[in-house]
């Protein structure tokens, strides 16, 4: 029996419920009325406590700020028709939380106050989930670090809290992508497969010099020679070629997504060949100029199962097909919404109950 934590709780005198609209909801914009906060100091995490969402006073010299120790978790919570509201394979991204944390040379989080802590707020916060289709109550765990300090050195105090907000899908349209040929977002031996902060900083430039190119999302490729898929910018990339379904292996410079390992499970029950391997480029183009590349998209989170309409590659752009008639992501995301959404059965015990 796992142990049910002590977390102080004061609830808000003023909830932003009803002045929230549910009906245009763009992604990140608006909170839910708590937030989780614990402290890291003298080697413990300490002061569990749900308190109601807004700001927080820190030191201007904290280190997260300067040298960026700090990183985060992206997850969801769901309504079922029946009331009930589910978290989505939250174990799988406690492990993640502490590989980012331990790369970063951060403190572990115990996995019942990664699952407590949640679940706290979103038992708190229910009424926040969405009941809309393809909606969802996104939750955000993340850690920094809060010694006043400018040493370049660990910081011996850190702060994990957990925000949450109703969301709709990420990306509202069928993707344009660019093959990244020139900038790099991971090498090996760097912190690819940590959700880091500076994972995502470090990407905004060739994000926003591909937007004025008219792309939506970057497909990265290894630092060395540019020649292999990595994944994208908030998603990993899947394709199906040739009837298998290919991804490149999550290892060091790719974060090992929830989703991914979600469509790879579903993949296999349904007798379909998967491959995790080096994908290069080539063989991408190869297979969108013969037809042999039958489906491509992102899969994360936050974008769920992205389409993608078209690949550029050194200012070439190759069109795949109508993602409407493409069957693997079709029945993959109506899969996966029928067991977030409590429409299916939860075989593999995916749904976290709050
Ligand atoms: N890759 C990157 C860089 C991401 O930011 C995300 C989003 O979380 C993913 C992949 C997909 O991971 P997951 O399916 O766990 O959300
Ligand atoms: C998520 O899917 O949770 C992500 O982290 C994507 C985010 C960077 C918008």
């Amino acid at each position: 029996m796992t142990e049910t934590l002590d977390i102080k709780i004061t609830k808000t005198t003023h909830s932003r419920l009803a002045e929230t609209d549910f009906d245009n909801l763009p992604f990140g914009k608006t909170f839910s009325d708590h937030m989780f906060v614990a402290d890291y100091a003298d080697g413990e995490w300490k002061n569990l406590q749900v308190i109601p969402y807004g700001e927080i006073g820190l030191s201007p010299a904290i280190s997260a700020l300067h040298y960026g120790q700090s990183f985060f978790e992206g997850l969801k919570a769901y309504k079922h028709a029946d009331g009930k509201v589910t978290i989505f394979r939250p174990d799988k991204n406690a492990i993640r939380f502490n590989k980012s944390a331990e790369r970063l040379c951060m403190p572990t989080l115990p996995e019942e106050i990664f699952l407590q802590s949640m679940a706290a707020v979103v038992d708190l916060d229910r009424e926040w989930v969405p009941s809309k289709p393809n909606h969802a109550l996104y939750i955000r765990p993340f850690m920094f670090a809060t010694d006043p300090y400018l040493g370049v050195t660990p910081s011996a105090t850190y702060k994990y809290m957990v925000i949450c907000g109703p969301v709709g899908p990420y990306f509202s349209k069928t993707l344009r992508v660019k093959i990244e040929t020139y900038y790099t977002r991971a090498a090996e031996g760097g912190m690819g497969y940590a959700k880091a902060a500076g994972n995502y900083g470090s990407a905004m430039l060739p994000s926003r010099k591909a937007a004025e190119e008219g792309f939506d999302q970057l497909i990265w490729t290894d630092a060395k020679e540019h020649k292999y898929v990595e994944e994208m910018g908030a998603a990993n990339a899947m394709f199906m070629l040739d009837g298998k379904l290919i991804t490149a292996e999550a290892k060091d410079t790719i974060l090992d997504g929830v989703t991914r390992d979600t469509v790879i499970a579903l993949a296999k029950e349904w007798g379909i060949e998967v491959e995790t391997r080096k994908v290069s480029v080539a063989e991408i183009i190869e297979g969108a100029k013969t037809g042999k590349l039958t489906d491509a998209f992102g899969a994360g989170t936050a974008a769920t199962i992205a389409s993608v309409g078209s690949i550029s590659v050194d200012g070439e752009e190759y069109f795949l097909s109508d993602p409407k008639t493409r069957e693997f992501s079709q029945k993959v995301l109506a899969t996966l919404d029928a067991i977030k959404y409590g429409r299916a059965e939860d075989t593999h015990g995916w749904n976290y109950l709050v």
